[in-house]
């Protein structure tokens, strides 16, 4: 009959149109049209990709309704891929849906000229407002002031600390982009953080996959995808708002903040051939260090403090380092960190276990590159797993318990680990590493100065996680008690 012909038809010119290249890495075989994407499971994507390596190899293809992605596994794989073969896969892959919001803007998702030039810039400029004269490190330990006020008004109740710690942490990127901080009662901000909650829990979803994946098809459908565009619309207005109000007293001789120092780039680039500095990137970037340097903090936060709670017999050491290093005064600083290796060693493993970007973000080939023996052509989707290198039998004693000395050495030294790449690796490194150690650093070893962390009496830690965009915690209560002898930091006098 007509659909029997049909139905031969699509499967056939599917198989013609769709095999294996050669000399592909291999992988499961595929559906007609759609490929492998029911191979694809959002609720713990990582431990499935790393399944399929123990089929497959650590090297190995799946194909997404017309698109093929190849998935590297492991210290090696990732390695060659990222760093020594770098230059082959420095791009971001064109998806559909994130194309419609950013417009190959900004940093995270951008390619050539554009990304150089945005990435050199926003690096530099952190580095300028964090990293020299302007230190960050009074702005993060006044933000812990206020932080742990609110953690001080439940005293000791079970709380749920995400609303808090994501104020927090925000308030770092508000005050490196906007020049200030906000109350965490304001309307107006908690407005923004439930926006970038929403759109990248849609984000992470499967309408997001359908849609870069079948995006004719999908504009045409309902779903929460249609809605994201205007929430992404509504955070670039508010943006503007800022940007506006920066421009209304802007003084040239002065960068107090990014949207500064951007407004001054654009100026000093007017002239310049191939220039990308416009206020669209500049807005673009801004939205980039929000999405990328908010939830990613504030989740590993979280993962540490349910850590603590779950061994409080780290905790009782982490306390007693800090205790005999900083002394009962004296607040945290950088300057410390070389002298408190067993704190050090734990936020490293917060950062291991927490796996919070375990698929890093995708990446594409922009020429035919030979990798773990086989050869890949231009445009593939590259998914770095960065977890099946944190989880990796081979590189850890105990990989899957939470060991701080995975990160000792026999002495208690601290001891650097090539296989631990939380950040990535390569030319598209996290962007914010150090700022988000400097984070870390500050903020951990100020709450564990000022609390104690603790399960609520007959609740068990769980430590599973909620994969979104980032691997969270699931939401829990936690007990915050205050350590008696030790006063708040003094209000410190910011100089912006
Ligand atoms: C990219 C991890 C915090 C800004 C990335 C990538 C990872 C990552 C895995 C992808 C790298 C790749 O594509 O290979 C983390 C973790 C964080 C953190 C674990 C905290 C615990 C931050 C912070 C900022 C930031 C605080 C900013 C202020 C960025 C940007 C990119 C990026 C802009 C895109 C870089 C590019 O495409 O060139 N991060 N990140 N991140 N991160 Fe982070």
């Amino acid at each position: 009959s007509l659909l029997t012909f049909v139905v031969v038809f699509i499967i056939t010119a599917d198989y013609i149109k769709n095999r294996r290249p050669v000399g592909f890495p291999p992988g499961p075989g595929a559906l007609p049209v759609v490929g492998n994407i029911f191979t694809w499971d959002q609720s713990r994507p990582h431990e499935k990709l790393m399944e399929l390596a123990r089929t497959y190899g650590d090297v190995y293809s799946l194909r997404f309704g017309q698109k093929w992605i190849v998935v590297l596994n492991g210290f090696e794989a990732l390695k060659e891929g990222l760093v020594t073969k770098g230059d082959s896969m420095v791009d971001r892959p064109q998806l559909p849906l994130q194309d419609e919001i950013a417009h190959g803007l900004g940093v995270i998702f951008s390619n050539g000229n554009i990304w150089k030039q945005q990435r050199r810039f926003t690096l530099s400029t952190l580095k300028y407002l964090g990293f020299g004269k302007k230190s960050l490190e009074p702005v993060i330990l006044d933000e812990f002031r206020h932080c742990a006020q609110e953690f001080r008004g439940y005293k000791g109740k079970p709380v749920n600390p995400h609303l808090i710690i994501n104020n927090t942490v925000s308030n770092i990127i508000c005050h490196l982009v906007f020049g200030h901080r906000f109350e965490y009662g304001d309307e107006r901000f908690i407005k923004l953080m439930l926006l970038f909650d929403k759109a990248l829990e849609i984000e992470s979803s499967i309408w997001s996959q359908l849609y870069n994946s079948f995006p004719l098809l999908m504009r045409l459908l309902p779903g929460p995808h249609q809605t994201l565009k205007q929430i992404w619309n509504d955070v670039k207005t508010f943006i503007k708002e800022e940007l506006n109000q920066h421009k209304k007293n802007w003084d040239p001789a002065e960068c107090r903040d990014y949207i500064d120092c951007y407004l001054q780039e654009i100026q000093t680039n007017k002239e310049q051939e191939y220039n990308t500095f416009d206020e669209e990137n500049l807005i673009m970037c801004v939205l980039d260090l929000f999405v990328a340097g908010s939830e990613t903090t504030s989740n590993t936060l979280r993962w540490a403090f349910l850590y603590m709670a779950k061994y409080p017999e780290i905790q009782e050491k982490v306390q007693a380092e800090i205790d005999r290093v900083i002394g009962q005064s004296e607040q945290p600083s950088m300057e410390d960190r070389v002298n408190l290796p067993y704190t050090d060693a734990v936020i490293h493993e917060v950062l291991r276990m927490g796996n919070i970007a375990p698929l890093a973000l995708p990446h594409s080939t922009n020429k035919e590159v030979q990798l773990g023996g086989y050869t890949i052509p231009t445009g593939v989707l590259i998914i770095p797993n960065l977890a099946s290198v944190l989880f990796d039998k081979k590189e850890w004693g105990t990989p899957l318990t939470f060991n701080p000395g995975h990160f000792l050495n026999e002495e208690g030294k601290f001891a650097k680990k090539a296989a631990f790449i939380p950040f990535s690796a390569g030319k598209r490194l996290c962007l914010g590493e150090n700022l988000a150690r400097m984070e870390l650093f500050l903020f951990f070893t100020s709450f564990m100065k000022h609390f104690t962390f603790s399960m609520p009496a007959g609740v068990k830690a769980v430590m599973d996680y909620h994969a979104g965009i980032t691997l969270a915690p699931k939401p829990y209560e936690i007990c915050i008690n205050s350590l008696v002898l030790t006063p708040l930091p003094s209000v410190f006098k910011l100089s912006v």
